[in-house]
């Protein structure tokens, strides 16, 4: 795939109809409401203010959550949770999802008015795009309260960019769906990258296609099936690929160990061999822990005690990397020349089982190495741990960076224009 994609840079904005795909999926307290963290919205302030400096009329969207579309769909969510639908409990649900707490926030960040249209490309986002004038920025409703968005229907990809001259899209987060909004729309106006897709690109795409070697991949999480494909394509792209979190298990218990009562993915253990082999015979270093931290129970205070790796007694789960697995994971850190870490390697949220996850963090933050962590929970974990300045690049997609690293065509980067 070409990363090599034009930006605001690379075109006159000057004057245009801006329609820019932001990713303001944010998180928010469940009772309130209230945006837990801004991060999203900061990292998009950088083209917003581009754009508006350059005489462009901003129209930003984004979606916001998994709304129910249609009352149907939202009948059908609530029917498989057992419980009754009805109209008003549905337009609540809506309600919560509405941007209208973005706007006031990118407003406060940008210190000037946002103005808020109540949707996506019915009459009140004509009329509003239809009034905007250079320097102005206004924000659509929740891209995904349209049926169409989901499934990248062509009638609104073409209704939403009828608004605009131009198409930027700035949501990394994102990329990997093929929506309306995040590809569809480039069927129907120039599209171009804004500076987050840009950094994101230059970064994640540096460390894939021409790596300071050596590159060292860390893989955690809990699930083999959900890193399938990352491990597949590293195995021909790093030198060595390190092995943590639930995951782990399945590996050892596919090479004859005892893993007790810990996360087993058991159709998964043949594959788990068969890249044992692969890495085997293409001279990838697979580092797999040595030793665990198991305990007698799923729980933040339950008994621990650290076995050898494939020696955890009956009725015992590991939750966390070993001491000694701790020192070959940081020493395989310490040499690299690029390190791509994605996934915790233990239960990171209960104390007594992250150490593993935090000796992996610190170790990023000393080594010379270039440093690139996918997002979701490693970012979060390197964030908590207040290393992430020292980080060379946190990536703002999680599934995004997923299938980045898996080497899929990503639908919201492939539809915009190369250089
Ligand atoms: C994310 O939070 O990873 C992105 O905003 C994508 O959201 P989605 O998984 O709901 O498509």
């Amino acid at each position: 795939m070409n990363y090599n994609k034009k930006t605001v840079r690379d075109v006159d904005v000057a004057g245009k109809k801006v329609l820019l795909r932001c990713d303001f999926n944010v998180p928010q307290d469940k009772e309130t409401g209230a945006i837990t963290s801004d991060k999203r919205i900061v990292a998009a302030l950088p083209t917003i203010q581009y754009l508006l400096d350059n005489g462009a009329a901003v129209i930003a969207c984004s979606h916001l959550g998994k709304p129910a579309a249609t009352f149907e769909s939202y009948a059908k969510k609530q029917a498989e949770k057992g419980k009754e639908a009805t109209e008003e409990g549905w337009k609540k649900s809506l309600a919560k999802l509405s941007l209208a707490p973005v706007a006031a926030r990118l407003s406060e960040l940008l210190g000037k008015p946002v103005i808020m249209a109540s949707d996506v490309v019915g009459p009140d986002a004509q009329a509003k795009a239809a009034a905007l004038q250079p320097g102005q920025i206004l924000l659509l409703e929740n891209t995904r309260f349209e049926k169409g968005e989901t499934k990248n229907d062509p009638e609104l990809a073409k209704a939403m960019a009828s608004m605009a001259d131009l198409y930027v899209s700035d949501a990394f987060g994102a990329v990997h769906r093929a929506h309306a909004s995040t590809a569809g729309v480039a069927d129907y106006l120039p599209a171009v990258s804004g500076f987050l897709i840009q950094k994101e690109l230059e970064v994640l795409g540096g460390a894939i296609s021409n790596p300071k070697r050596p590159l060292v991949a860390i893989l955690g999480g809990s699930k083999v099936s959900s890193k399938i494909g990352v491990i597949n394509n590293l195995l021909e792209i790093a030198d060595t690929i390190i092995i943590g979190g639930g995951m782990a298990y399945t590996f050892s218990a596919a090479q004859g160990g005892k893993v007790g009562k810990s996360l087993l993915e058991a159709d998964w253990m043949d594959y788990s061999r068969e890249m044992i082999e692969k890495a085997a015979a293409k001279g990838v270093k697979l580092l797999l822990p040595v030793d665990t931290v198991c305990a007698d129970a799923f729980a933040p205070d339950a008994h621990s005690q650290v076995v050898k790796a494939g020696e955890i007694p009956d009725g015992w789960q590991g939750l966390d990397i070993g001491p000694e697995t701790v020192k070959l994971y940081c020493d395989a850190v310490a040499d690299a020349g690029t390190v791509i870490w994605n996934g915790p390697m233990g239960v990171f949220e209960f104390p007594a089982f992250a150490k593993g996850t935090e000796a992996v963090a610190e170790a990023l933050s000393k080594t010379h190495a270039i440093t690139i962590i996918g997002g979701g929970d490693s970012a979060a974990a390197v964030e908590q741990l207040g290393y992430a300045d020292k980080m060379t690049h946190i990536s703002t997609g999680g599934g995004a960076s997923l299938e980045f690293l898996e080497g899929k065509e990503l639908p919201g980067v492939a539809c915009l224009l190369d250089r």
